[in-house]
C-alpha cells in the first residue's frame, strides 16, 4: 500500500507542479477502468479555441494557473460576471461544441488543420456516492497535451496522445454543477513523442473516452494474469489492491475453468497467485478462446475476459503455443474516415476496421504508429488477431533529451500496463525506421529494459531499415544494433516503390544474419481506387497489385520469414500526400480506399494468405 501511495502522489506531484524542471513525465498507473461500469462524461463539450492561449497566459505571458488567485479571465475558472460592468472576455456557455471522443479536425472545417490549443469543457453532477466511495476521472486519451482541471482547480498535465490517464478526484466533486475543463493543445515540438514528421495526420482533441469512476475505498485497482509456462499450463499473476491496510481477502474466480482461490494481500495491497489449468484451451487466432475472470475483495469486485496462450522464439521459428506460426499480418493505423470522420471513435468503427483486416484472411494486425484504442486491442482478443502495439518513436526523435525519453518510457509504460491482459498482443515494439546513431541505440536500449521489466510475458521488436551491401548493390542486408535486442527482426522494405521499380525484387536477395525470426513490417506502394492502366503506370491499382505480386515472390524466399504486415489496411491521411487529383491529402497505400473499396491488391495478398494458411496447416 504504502509503495503505490507514494508512487501515486509522485506520480501526481510531477504533474501537479508543471514547474519542476526539465519536464518530468509520469508513467500513469495502471487504473482497470474498461469493464467498470462508470459514468460517461463522453458526448457534447463545449469548446472554445484559443490559438493564442488567451485563456493559459496573462498578457505578460504568464501562467494563469500558477497564480494564486487566477484571474477570472482564466478559461479553467469557468468564470461569468457577477456585474454587468464585469469584463470577462469568454463565456463556455455561449460557445460552440465537439463531440467527445473525437478529433477536431473532422468535426468543423475551420479546425482541418488546426494545431493549437482548444479548450473543452463538460458540466455534470455527481454520481450518487457512499461516503467512503473514492472517485477518478479517467481518459482513454487525449492528443496531445491535457491541462485538466476540476472546479477551477489543477488536477494535473498529461502528455502523449495515444495512451489513458487517470485523476482522483474524491472530496474534489459538487453535487450539482462540476465543471471539467481541459485545454487540449496538439502542437507538434522537435522534443516530443512523435516529434515534428510523421507521415500521418495530427488528429487533435479528446479523441478517446471520458468517464467518472466510483469505487469502494479499497478497490481493486490493477491485476495481472498469464499463462507462463505452456509446458505445465500454469497460469500466474498479481492483484493489486489500493486503499489496503494488508490483509485482506481477495477472491479469484475463473469458473469455466472451476478457478477459486483465496488470496490475502500484503502490506503494500498486493497478492500474488499461481495455478495449474490442465484442461484450459489455448487462446489462438483459430480458436480466441477467451476465459471469464472474477476478482472480489471487500464490497469490490472486477470481472473481466482474458485468453491463455504463449508466444515464443527457438531460433528462426516464431512459436504460438509451441507450435510454428505465420503471421499473415497488415498495418493499421487508428483511422475511420468512410464516413468522414478521422481517428476511430467507437468499437463499431473499430469492429469495421478489424474487419476489413479478416476479410485479408489476416491472422495479424500491426497497430501502427502508436497505441490504438483499447476497444481494438480487446476486440483483436475476441476476433483472433495477434496484434503488435507500438509506441510512436518515429523517424528523427530527438535522442540526445531526457525529456523526450522520459516521455517515450512513460507512454511504453502505460501501453504495456493497459494491455498486459490482452492474450492478442504479443509484440511490444519500440520505434519505427530510426536513424543508426549512438544516441538512438542508447535511447531504445534504456526502452528495451524497460520494457522487459514491465512485461517479460511478451516478444520486443522495432521496424528497422535495410541498406545494400556495398560491394553488391543486388544484396539487400538488415544490420542493426537494435536487431541485437530484440526478439524478432523486422524491417521495412520499399523495393518497388521508394527504391527501383517492383522488377527490382526479382534481382535482389537479403543477407539478414540473426538467428531470429525475420519480419517484414512494411512494403507496399500507393493506388488510387478506380484508376486503371498498365503494370508501369504509378498509382494504377494495376501497379499496385504488380509491385505486391513481386514483393511477396521476394520475401518469401528470405530464410526465417515468418510473416509480414504490409503498409497498409486503408487509405489514410496525411499532410504530405499531396499530389491533386491522386492522394488529395490521402496516403493511398492502403488495400482498400478510405471508403472500404478493395483494390486489386488486396485480392493478390489474400491469395497469399490463403496458400501460406493452407501450406501451414499441411505441416502442421
Ligand atoms: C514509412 C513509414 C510509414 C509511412 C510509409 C509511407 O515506412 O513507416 O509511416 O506512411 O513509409 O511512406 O507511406
Amino acid at each position: 500500500m504504502k509503495g503505490s501511495i507514494t508512487r501515486w502522489l509522485c506520480a501526481s506531484l510531477l504533474v501537479l507542479c508543471p514547474g519542476i524542471s526539465p519536464l518530468t513525465f509520469a508513467a500513469d498507473l495502471p487504473l482497470q477502468a474498461y469493464t467498470r461500469y462508470a459514468t460517461p462524461l463522453s458526448g457534447e463539450w463545449k469548446i472554445i479555441v484559443d490559438p493564442y492561449e488567451n485563456g493559459y497566459y496573462n498578457y505578460r505571458y504568464e501562467p494563469f494557473d500558477q497564480q494564486e488567485k487566477p484571474s477570472v479571465n482564466a478559461f479553467f475558472t469557468d468564470s461569468k460576471p457577477k456585474l454587468p460592468s464585469d469584463l470577462i472576455e469568454y463565456d463556455f456557455d455561449k460557445a460552440a461544441s465537439l463531440q467527445v471522443p473525437g478529433d477536431w479536425n473532422t468535426q468543423q472545417e475551420k479546425l482541418y488543420y488546426y494545431e493549437g490549443s482548444v479548450w473543452y469543457r463538460k458540466t455534470f453532477a455527481a454520481p450518487a456516492a457512499k461516503k467512503t466511495d473514492r472517485q477518478f476521472i479517467y481518459f482513454g486519451a487525449v492528443n496531445y497535451r491535457a491541462d485538466v482541471y476540476l472546479n477551477g482547480k489543477k488536477l494535473g498535465v498529461h502528455i502523449g496522445g495515444f495512451t489513458p490517464f487517470h485523476y482522483e478526484v474524491t472530496g474534489k466533486l459538487k453535487a450539482q454543477g462540476n465543471s471539467l475543463i481541459v485545454k487540449v493543445d496538439n502542437k507538434r515540438h522537435a522534443d516530443a513523442v512523435p516529434t515534428l514528421n510523421t507521415d500521418w495526420w495530427n488528429y487533435g482533441g479528446i479523441t478517446r473516452e471520458v468517464k467518472l469512476l466510483n469505487v469502494p475505498h479499497t478497490f481493486i485497482r490493477d491485476y495481472r494474469l498469464a499463462l507462463t509456462s505452456l509446458a505445465q499450463k500454469t497460469v500466474s499473476g498479481s492483484v493489486m489492491l489500493d486503499g489496503a491496510k494488508g490483509g485482506e481477502k481477495i477472491q479469484l474466480r475463473l469458473p469455466e475453468l472451476n478457478i477459486k482461490q483465496t488470496l490475502k494481500a500484503d502490506k503494500n495491497g498486493k497478492a500474488n497467485f499461481s495455478f495449474t489449468v490442465p484442461n484450459a484451451q489455448l487462446w489462438s487466432p483459430e480458436n480466441p478462446k477467451l476465459y471469464a475472470v472474477t476478482i472480489s475483495s471487500g464490497k469490490d469486485t472486477l470481472t473481466d475476459t482474458v485468453g491463455l496462450r504463449s508466444i515464443s522464439t527457438q531460433g528462426k521459428q516464431l512459436l504460438l503455443n509451441g507450435k510454428p506460426i505465420f503471421l499473415r499480418g497488415i498495418s493499421v493505423h487508428e483511422e475511420y474516415s468512410a464516413t468522414g470522420g478521422g481517428r476511430v471513435k467507437n468499437a463499431k468503427e473499430a469492429q469495421t476496421l478489424l474487419s476489413w483486416a479478416k476479410e485479408l484472411n489476416a491472422n495479424f494486425v500491426r497497430l501502427a504508429h502508436y497505441p490504438h484504442n483499447e476497444d481494438m486491442v480487446r476486440l483483436a482478443d475476441q476476433m483472433g488477431l495477434l496484434v503488435w502495439s507500438e509506441i510512436p518513436v518515429y523517424w528523427t526523435i530527438n535522442w540526445k533529451n531526457e525529456a523526450t525519453y522520459q516521455n517515450a518510457e512513460a507512454q511504453l509504460s502505460a501501453m504495456i500496463e493497459r494491455d498486459k491482459n490482452r492474450a492478442a498482443v504479443i509484440i511490444w515494439s519500440l520505434a519505427n525506421e530510426t536513424p543508426v546513431s549512438d544516441a538512438r541505440n542508447q535511447f531504445l536500449g534504456r526502452l528495451a529494459k524497460k520494457a522487459r521489466e514491465l512485461d517479460n510475458t511478451r516478444l520486443l521488436s522495432a521496424a528497422m531499415e535495410k541498406h545494400y551491401r556495398s560491394d553488391n548493390s543486388n544484396i539487400a542486408v538488415v544490420e542493426d544494433p537494435l536487431a541485437e535486442i530484440v526478439d524478432m527482426v523486422s524491417f521495412n522494405q520499399y523495393i518497388g516503390w521508394y527504391d527501383g521499380l517492383p522488377e527490382k525484387a526479382d534481382k535482389v536477395t537479403w543477407e539478414i544474419n540473426y538467428n531470429k525470426p525475420v519480419f517484414i513490417s512494411e512494403f507496399g506502394g500507393g493506388a488510387k481506387k478506380g484508376y486503371h492502366g498498365d503494370t508501369n503506370t504509378i498509382f494504377t491499382e494495376e501497379f499496385q497489385a504488380h509491385l505486391y505480386q513481386k514483393s511477396l515472390t521476394m520475401i518469401d524466399k528470405i530464410d526465417g520469414f515468418v510473416g509480414t504486415s504490409p503498409w497498409i489496411l486503408a487509405d489514410f491521411r496525411s499532410p504530405r500526400r499531396l499530389l491533386n487529383g491522386i492522394q488529395d491529402d490521402y496516403n493511398r497505400k492502403g488495400l482498400y480506399s478510405e471508403k472500404g473499396e478493395p483494390k486489386k491488391a488486396f485480392f493478390v495478398l489474400k491469395d497469399f494468405y490463403d496458400k501460406k494458411q493452407k501450406s501451414t496447416q499441411a505441416n502442421q
